[in-house]
């Protein structure tokens, strides 16, 4: 039988009950689908910085190398706020990113049919369904480029650069065109090609390795236009591929677009098949420990992780499903509608494991 191990980041806030949740659909669907899975728990964020004064212990990243893949909660709060911008558990997000080389980010933002009337655009927006997936550069860019602080004729100044190199470019456009090559064969490029030189390098080298796609249909937007774009005629995209800062930004927008940011699961790749999953939301400190956060973007990103880490798509379809049905019944109160069963974290990780 295919065993196999996964390191367990819970993280902060109510990071620790909806993994939790998680783990529970996560060992369902593994005695369903007969594989077994080993947890090793670790650090990372707002924990780790009170037990080992560091957001990322070397033992965590440890563990992380020596998994199948990596499941994360979430982490940050405001009892951290005062540590010094490279000790905040934000860092320790980053910083993994960086030890486990997760250059691939894929955020997918899709809207569940049932929660239809939560997204804020109209109707004749949206249509049938919205479905478009965020392919997001994560370890290069303005993040990782050359930044500092200093005073010139007693004024202090502060800088932070967006540098990509041809090869960082490459990988994450293969990415992207292989991921369009499994969807609709239509990928949106976006840059800041008309101001930025790092983005005539980003848009050059896109359009050299889309001649290694022949049958996808690649287009370039600005990413001011993109923005717009997103709200007026989201239907219009199918892949977006674009830098870790622009991708942070447009990310954000597309997830509220589908109304469901509570839904939403995030894969990071490497250059090999382990990842790590997390859902899209935060930490929401202010909720944390009372029972009523929604599990089901955590839940969906042990699908994630099934499907692209672990090769078990059946398993994955399975939770994919049972997510989509619970949702005609059952809600948590981010997104209860009346005449349906209002639900704790709990019994929401309950009601999905069962349906596997
Ligand atoms: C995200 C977050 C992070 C980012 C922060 C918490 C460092 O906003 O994953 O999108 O900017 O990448
Ligand atoms: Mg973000």
């Amino acid at each position: 039988m295919k065993n196999y191990k996964i390191a367990v980041l819970k993280g902060d806030g109510i990071g620790p009950e909806i993994v939790e949740q998680a783990i529970k659909v996560l060992d369902k669907t593994a005695a369903r689908f007969d594989f077994t899975v080993d947890y090793d728990y670790a650090d990372l964020g707002g924990v780790a910085i009170d037990n080992y004064g560091e957001p990322l212990p070397q033992a965590t990243i440890d563990k992380c190398k020596a998994a199948d893949s990596v499941l994360l909660g979430a982490v940050g709060g405001p009892k951290w706020d005062d540590q010094p911008g490279s000790n905040r558990p934000e860092a320790g997000l980053l910083k993994i990113r960086g030890a486990l080389g997760l250059f691939a980010n894929l955020r997918p933002a899709v809207i569940f049919q049932p929660l239809k009337s939560a997204s804020p655009l109209k109707d004749s927006i949206i249509g049938d369904a919205l479905d478009i997936m965020v392919v997001r550069e994560l370890t290069g860019g303005i993040y990782f480029g050359k930044r500092g602080t200093y005073e010139q004729d007693g004024v202090q100044g502060a800088y932070d650069t967006e540098m990509y190199t041809v090869k960082e470019i490459e990988r994450i456009a293969r990415v992207a065109f292989d991921m369009a090559m499994k969807r609709n064969k239509k990928l949106t490029s976006v840059d800041k090609a008309n101001v930025l030189d790092s983005s005539r390098l980003w848009r050059k080298t896109v359009i050299e390795i889309s001649k290694e796609y022949p049958q996808v249909e690649l287009n370039h937007m600005y990413v001011d236009n993109c923005a717009m774009q997103l709200v007026r005629n989201p239907k219009q995209f199918d892949v977006i591929v674009t830098s870790n800062i622009f991708g942070d930004i447009l990310s954000d927008e597309a997830s509220m677009i589908s109304g469901s940011i509570g839904m939403l699961a995030s894969a990071s790749l490497s250059e090999g098949k382990s990842g790590l999953y997390e859902p899209i939301h935060g930490s929401a400190p202010d909720i944390a420990g009372q029972n009523i956060s929604n599990p089901l973007a955590t839940i969906l990103s042990v699908s994630m992780m099934l499907k692209y880490s672990l090769d078990q798509p059946k398993a994955a379809l399975a939770i994919e499903n049972a997510v989509t049905k619970i949702l005609e019944t059952h809600r948590t109160p981010d997104i209860y509608e009346a005449g349906k069963a209002k639900v704790t974290c709990t019994e929401m990780g309950d009601l999905v494991a069962d349906l596997i």
